[in-house]
């Protein structure tokens, strides 16, 4: 029996199961589209046991299997979020979403995984790691972890090897931000990168220049400007495009891959596809936000609702968005997170009085494939298989988990979702399943509506009703040494065989 808590999430506390209709082991999905990043085709997927047996043209099975009709339908990998906090514990608050709530809204809107940052515990890595496994174990569906530096010493680079080596963890996010808590200096992140280097570990890096940001907060607070909009004037886009060239150009000096994430801005979007253009492994991620909003919310006169956009870096006035969007429909950025950061209008009340105590965050991580979907494949700017890699496959690219996920392919993970782009979508804090009062994309609505989707291979999300059972989601390790890294190496020898040619020098005596 299914017990109804909070957001209307229907689960069952036992974790033994669903009604016997939706919980088969064995699905059968007829007549979609069957859509991968590179191909997409009509076929019938079967699944079996939470795993992909057969994607081919007319698939028959006996009564015992779930047949669910795609036809007209998309059938497609679930989106792999690759940018979430869940039960943070951030500027004297803790999000609010967790891991079961954050993961339940997340599977309503089509992401059947996602990769979280654990925050160390007084620098410990190891301690940090501790926390989040505990606070992953009501788990519904599946994740993985970033961990991101907060300090930087030997002791930190000695935790990284266990983290990369023993521990799933394949990328750390290092600040360049957040002055006086997380923000680490150059010298620090060049040790940092050279240490991931090592590791086959990604650098990953929050791109604002946090000096220059404490003097645009210093200088916002003496011409007396204390509510929300001081927080998008104190830390413009140029800072984000200085610190984005920085960490690119030390990136490329160390010669490792570089993950920049959120990217909110032309600025730091045109130093990306410029690195990309010469010939430099870096990634750029904008987040649903970045895409689809813009900043004129921030003036609005009710305070809970301009405090409700506030985050870092900030989202940029009009015409950052649609910049952005182009950019993905033509490769200069490659994938798509969320920052999925959500406070409700308490916790952001703590900056009544000044917004440099806002908690910083927006939510997204149950609207990201919807608002994707709309704005970039129904608009015309891109593909149903480039939709497929920039939401799903080439996260599990990076993090180096394909083909088992962002794939429906023999032996995949069955994370399945479907999509009938004659449906719409519209978005609500009423409806929505995040713990959250309120939604930066209220009222929002648009083509394209996720009317199935399938995690480990159960159905979650059908005729609008989720049923997810905690502690079933899996913690997936990420291995190191993903595809960025090839040729790594061959550079360096080169390099070492240029700066090493004998010079032919004579000494003249006096
Ligand atoms: O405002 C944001 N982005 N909150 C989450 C922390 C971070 O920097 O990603
Ligand atoms: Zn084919
Ligand atoms: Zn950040
Ligand atoms: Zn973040």
């Amino acid at each position: 029996p299914s017990q109804f808590c909070e957001a209307g999430i229907a689960y069952d506390e036992s974790g033994c199961g669903m009604s016997s209709t939706t919980s088969s082991s064995k699905i059968l999905i007829k007549g979609g589209t069957v859509v991968n990043a590179h191909h997409q085709e009509l076929a019938d997927v079967y699944v079996e046991d939470g795993i992909i047996v057969s994607v081919k043209p007319h698939i028959n099975v006996n009564d015992d299997v779930t047949v669910l009709d795609a036809t007209g339908k998309f059938v497609m990998p679930g989106g792999i979020d690759p940018h979430t906090h869940l039960a943070m514990e951030f500027m004297g608050t803790e999000t609010i979403d967790d891991f079961f709530t954050g993961q339940a809204a997340a599977l309503a809107g089509g992401t059947t995984m996602h990769i979280d940052f654990v925050i160390p515990v007084n620098g410990s890595l190891m301690a940090g790691f501790e926390a989040y496994e505990k606070k992953a174990r009501k788990s519904c569906m599946d994740y993985g972890f970033h961990m991101a530096i907060t300090k930087w010493d030997e002791g930190v680079s000695k935790e990284m090897e266990i983290m990369v080596q023993e521990k799933g963890i394949n990328s750390f996010k290092f600040f360049m931000a957040y002055k006086g808590t997380f923000m680490i200096n150059d010298y620090l992140l060049l040790q940092g990168f050279k240490k991931c280097k090592s590791l086959g570990a990604l650098a990953m890096v929050h791109a604002e220049n946090g000096d220059a940001v404490y003097e645009g907060q210093k200088r916002m607070i003496e011409l007396g400007i204390t509510g929300p909009e001081g927080h998008a004037l104190s830390r413009p886009a140029m800072l984000e495009g200085e610190a984005t060239s920085r960490a690119i150009r030390l990136a490329g000096f160390i010669n490792t891959p570089l993950y920049i994430v959120h990217v909110m801005s032309i600025d730091a979007m045109e130093e990306i596809a410029k690195a990309r253009k010469s010939g430099q492994k870096v990634i750029g991620e904008p987040v649903a936000s970045g895409l689809v909003l813009n900043d004129s919310w921030l003036w609005d006169p009710d305070f809970l609702t301009a405090a409700m956009f506030v985050m870092s870096p900030p989202i940029r006035a009009a015409g950052h968005d649609k910049a952005l969007q182009a950019a993905l429909s033509t490769g200069a950025l490659q994938l798509v997170g969320t920052d999925h950061c959500t406070f409700n209008s308490t916790q952001k009340a703590l900056g009544i009085d000044d917004f440099r105590k806002i908690p910083n965050g927006v939510n997204g991580i149950e609207e990201r494939m919807h608002l994707v979907w709309d704005t970039m494949v129904e608009s015309g700017q891109i593909s149903a298989t480039d939709y497929v890699r920039i939401t799903s496959t080439e996260s599990a690219r990076i993090f180096n988990i394909f083909p088992r996920k962002g794939a429906i392919l023999v032996g995949s993970d069955a994370d399945i979702i479907i999509l009938n782009p004659n449906s719409s979508f519209e978005i609500s804090a009423k409806s929505h399943h995040s713990r959250s009062n309120t939604n930066v994309y209220e009222g929002r609505r648009g083509k394209g509506k996720i009317e199935v989707t399938i995690a480990g291979g159960r159905i979650v999300w059908q005729n609008d009703e989720l049923k997810v059972v905690p502690g079933f989601g899996k913690y997936i390790e990420l291995p190191p040494f993903s595809y960025l890294f090839e040729g790594i190496d061959k550079a360096d020898a080169n390099y070492i065989s240029s700066v090493k040619a004998p010079v032919q020098r004579t000494i003249h005596k006096q």
